[in-house]
């Protein structure tokens, strides 16, 4: 239901990553909700949100006194923060803001397996971030989603589409995928419907399930997985990701949990979540390169 009151929405700018606070951006734009988007740095992408029709705020989310003011007479927002350092920083910053402004809910995203045992760093965070928002009585939502597709295509770009270079084992290990944009609109739908029927806070969202070998055939154009040993992974991941050591150690983490789990596993299925709060079928691997070429 379109309102006046803006909703908030932070990673507003997009990213490397997902794009998910873009997407959003445009997403509530288009239903006529109003927006605030949250961005860090008031450049050419911050100009874009204006153009479209957003208010922009500027600031750091792990800063208390930015995200204070962002949040100042809005009741709905969207959290995102990217894989790196200050995920929980951010997180507290966000939740305690909201609280002391009264917002009625708070959708963020999250990891599917988030979990206080879960197998990497980063999901464990996850997990943390998840309950400190449940905590502070905002009428949180876990948008607890698979790999994006946007993760394994910065890697096959970095093959040059020759190469998918990777230490997922065999050409039959299985990956719960989901496009950013569909993490969004799942988003923007829980923001837009007045009251939806959610008793559970948590939201699993994967919307393909796929073997290693059927991700290369997708891309075809002669791309070739080659099974790397998780050593040299990570030496190159640290080039790759501008030696950023907690996304090496998320991925490196992740690609063996997969690699251990082969093909089997209680996650591993499309979830109807997407098309009942995104309000359309999940998009395909396939939708995505084309959307990419094309
Ligand atoms: N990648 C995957 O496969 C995957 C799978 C499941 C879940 N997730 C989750 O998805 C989330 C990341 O997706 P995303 O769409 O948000 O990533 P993204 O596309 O990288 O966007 C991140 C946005 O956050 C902004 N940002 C970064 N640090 C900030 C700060 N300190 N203060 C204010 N803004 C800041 C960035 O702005 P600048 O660009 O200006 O820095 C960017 O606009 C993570 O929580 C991750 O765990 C990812």
């Amino acid at each position: 239901m379109p309102s006046n009151e803006p909703v908030l929405v932070t990673g507003a700018a997009g990213g490397q990553q997902g794009s998910t606070g873009r997407h959003v951006v445009r997403l509530l734009l288009e239903r006529g909700q109003a927006v605030r988007a949250f961005v860090r740095t008031d450049d050419e992408r911050a100009a874009a949100l204006r153009k479209m029709g957003a208010e922009v705020a500027v600031g750091d989310l792990r800063e208390i006194t930015d995200v204070l003011a962002a949040v100042r007479g809005v009741r709905r927002a969207f959290f995102t923060y990217p894989v790196t350092d200050g995920l929980l920083d951010a997180a507290g910053a966000f939740a305690a803001a909201a609280r002391r402004e009264g917002l009625e809910r708070v959708v963020e995203v999250s990891q599917l397996a988030a979990a206080p045992d879960a197998g990497t760093p980063r999901m464990r965070q996850h997990w943390v971030a998840e309950e400190v928002f449940d905590r502070a009585g905002v009428g949180a939502l876990h948008l607890r989603a698979g790999v994006f597709f946007e993760n394994l295509d910065f890697l096959v770009r970095a093959g040059a589409g020759r190469e998918l270079a990777m230490p997922l084992g065999s050409l039959d290990t299985v990956l719960p995928l989901i496009a950013g944009a569909d993490v969004a609109r799942v988003g923007a739908g829980l923001l837009a419907d007045p009251a939806p029927d959610r008793p559970d806070p948590v939201v699993l969202l994967t919307g393909q399930v796929m073997t290693v070998g059927e991700v290369v055939e997708t891309y075809g154009g002669g791309l070739k997985y080659v099974d790397v040993p998780p050593e040299e992974w990570r030496e190159r991941a640290m080039e790759l990701y501008g030696g950023d050591a907690h996304v090496v150690a998320h991925l490196d983490k992740l690609w063996e949990l997969f690699r251990l789990i082969g093909s089997h596993h209680e996650l591993y299925e499309v979830t109807p979540s997407i098309e009942r709060f995104g309000g359309r079928e999940p998009g395909t691997l396939a939708g995505f390169v084309r959307g990419r070429v094309g």
